[in-house]
C-alpha cells in the first residue's frame, strides 16, 4: 500500500509565541523560520499580523527570507484583519491566510452573542474576502472540539463552497478524547460535500495531556495535516508537539504515513526554540528532554550497555543526539560504573571494581550525580595501585 504524506503545519511562531513571557523579536523569528525550513515543515504560521506592528513586520521579513514552505498568517473573520494579513504576506513565494471563527455553542452565545446562522454567514464572508488576497485560504472552526458535528459539517460545507483550500478542526480547549476527536474527523470526511477537494487539518491543545494522541487519532481517521509546535509550546498547557507526532509516524511504519521532516535536525531545532523563547524544556519531555535518552537505574544501564534496544525504541542519532547517556547515581550498578571507567581509560578487575563500587555508593548517596572528576577521586581513595602500563588501546589497567 502506498504511504500517505502528512503535512506538518508549524505554529511555533504564532500559537507557540502566544505563551506568557515568550516574546520573540523579528530577528529571532526569522532565525527560527529558517531552521523550520531546514527541518522540512510544509507550512510556517508566521504570526497574527493585525495583533501588533512588530508581528506584521515579522511576517513580512519571514516572507522575504523563506522560499520552500508556505507562509501562513492568522486573522479573525474580520475584513480589516484579513486585509492586514493579506498585505503582510505580499512577498511570500507561497502564501496562505488562516481565517476563522468560533463555532461551539459556548463561543456563539457568550463570545459573539450571535446565532449559528450568523456565524455561518460570517464564515462564508471571511473566506470570500480572503480569496481576494490569496488563492490558499485555510478556515478554522474555533472550539471545533466542543462543536456539534452536524453544525460543524454545515460550516465546512459552506466554506468549501466559497473556496477554502484547508479546513482546520481545532480542539481549542483540549477537551476531546482521542476516540471522540477521531470520530469527529471521520464524520466530516464522510458527511461533508466536497471534503475530498480540501485538506483537513488537526490542531489540538494539551489541557489534558492528549494533544498528540488526539492529533494521531485525527490523522488515523483521515486528516492530512497536523498543526503543531516545537517542544509543544503554546497557550496554557501547549499544542501538539511537532517532535512527538513526527516520531510517532516514523516509528510506526504500519500506519503507512510519512512526513517530510528531517528528523536529525529535531534536537537542534528544539534547542534553538528553547534558547530564543526562554521556555525551558522539561527534563522528561518525550524526544527532546535531557532525560529522553539518559539511563540512571542499574537494571536499565546494564541492559543498555549490552544492547541499546533493551530500553530504547528510538535511536538517538535519528533525532540528532550523538548517543544515549549513562548517568551515575546511587541507583547505578557495577556494570555502569565499569563502563564509565572504561570510557575514561581505566579497566578494573573484579576486586578493584568491588572496592571502588562501595566507595562510589557512599559518594552517590550524598550527591545526585557522580561526574568524571569524582570518579578519579574515588579511584585515589580506593588507593588502588595503577599499573601505568598502557595497553595498545591506550587504556590503563587498574589492579
Ligand atoms: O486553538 C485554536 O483554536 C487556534 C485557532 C486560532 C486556530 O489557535
Ligand atoms: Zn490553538
Amino acid at each position: 500500500m502506498e504511504k500517505k504524506r502528512i503535512q506538518i503545519f508549524d505554529t511555533t511562531l504564532r500559537d507557540g509565541e502566544q505563551v506568557p513571557g515568550c516574546k520573540l523579536n523579528t530577528k529571532e523569528k526569522v532565525r527560527i523560520a529558517k531552521q523550520l525550513e531546514a527541518l522540512g515543515v510544509d507550512v510556517i504560521e508566521a504570526g497574527f499580523p493585525t495583533s501588533s506592528p512588530g508581528d506584521y513586520k515579522s511576517v513580512q521579513e519571514i516572507c522575504k527570507s523563506i522560499s520552500k514552505p508556505i507562509i501562513c498568517a492568522l486573522s479573525r473573520a474580520i475584513e480589516k484583519d484579513i486585509e492586514i494579513a493579506g498585505n503582510a504576506l505580499k512577498d511570500a513565494k507561497m502564501a496562505r491566510i488562516h481565517t476563522g471563527i468560533g463555532t461551539s455553542d459556548c463561543h456563539i452565545r457568550y463570545k459573539f452573542n450571535s446565532t449559528p446562522e450568523k456565524i455561518i454567514e460570517k464564515a462564508k464572508l471571511s473566506v470570500q474576502y480572503a480569496k481576494k488576497f490569496v488563492e490558499d485560504v485555510e478556515f478554522y472552526a474555533e472550539d471545533a472540539g466542543r462543536t456539534n458535528n452536524e453544525f460543524l459539517a454545515k460550516v465546512c460545507e459552506t466554506v468549501i463552497k466559497y473556496g477554502a483550500t484547508v479546513i482546520n478542526i481545532p480542539d481549542t480547549t483540549g477537551y476531546c478524547l482521542p476516540e471522540e476527536y477521531g470520530r469527529k474527523i471521520r464524520f466530516l470526511k464522510e458527511n461533508v460535500k466536497g471534503i475530498h477537494k480540501i485538506i483537513l487539518s488537526t490542531h489540538c491543545h494539551n489541557d489534558l495531556g492528549l494533544a498528540t494522541a488526539n492529533s494521531l487519532s485525527g490523522i488515523m481517521n483521515g486528516a492530512q495535516q497536523v498543526e503543531c509546535t516545537i517542544n509543544g509550546i503554546g497557550e496554557r498547557a501547549g499544542n501538539t508537539s511537532l517532535e512527538e507526532i513526527v516520531m510517532i509516524i516514523r516509528q510506526n511504519s504500519h500506519l503507512n504515513l510519512f512526513t517530510n521532516i528531517k528528523t536529525k535536525l529535531i534536537s537542534e531545532t528544539s534547542y534553538l526554540v528553547s534558547e530564543c523563547t526562554g521556555m525551558k524544556v522539561q527534563a522528561n519531555k518525550a524526544i527532546v528532554g535531557v532525560n529522553a535518552f539518559s539511563h540512571s537505574s542499574g537494571i536499565h544501564q546494564d541492559g543498555i550497555i549490552k544492547k541499546r534496544e533493551t530500553y530504547e525504541i528510538i535511536n538517538p542519532e535519528d533525532v540528532g543526539i550523538d548517543q544515549s547517556s549513562i548517568i551515575l547515581t546511587a541507583r547505578s550498578g557495577r556494570a555502569a560504573l565499569a563502563y564509565r571507567y572504561k570510557k575514561l581509560g581505566y579497566s578494573l578487575n573484579k576486586n578493584s571494581l568491588d572496592l571502588v563500587y562501595s566507595i562510589f555508593l557512599s559518594y552517590a548517596d550524598r550527591k545526585k550525580e557522580i561526574a568524571d572528576k569524582e570518579l578519579k577521586i574515588i579511584l585515589e581513595k580506593a588507593n588502588i595501585k595503577k599499573k601505568r602500563m598502557l595497553h595498545n588501546s591506550g587504556r590503563i589497567n587498574v589492579v
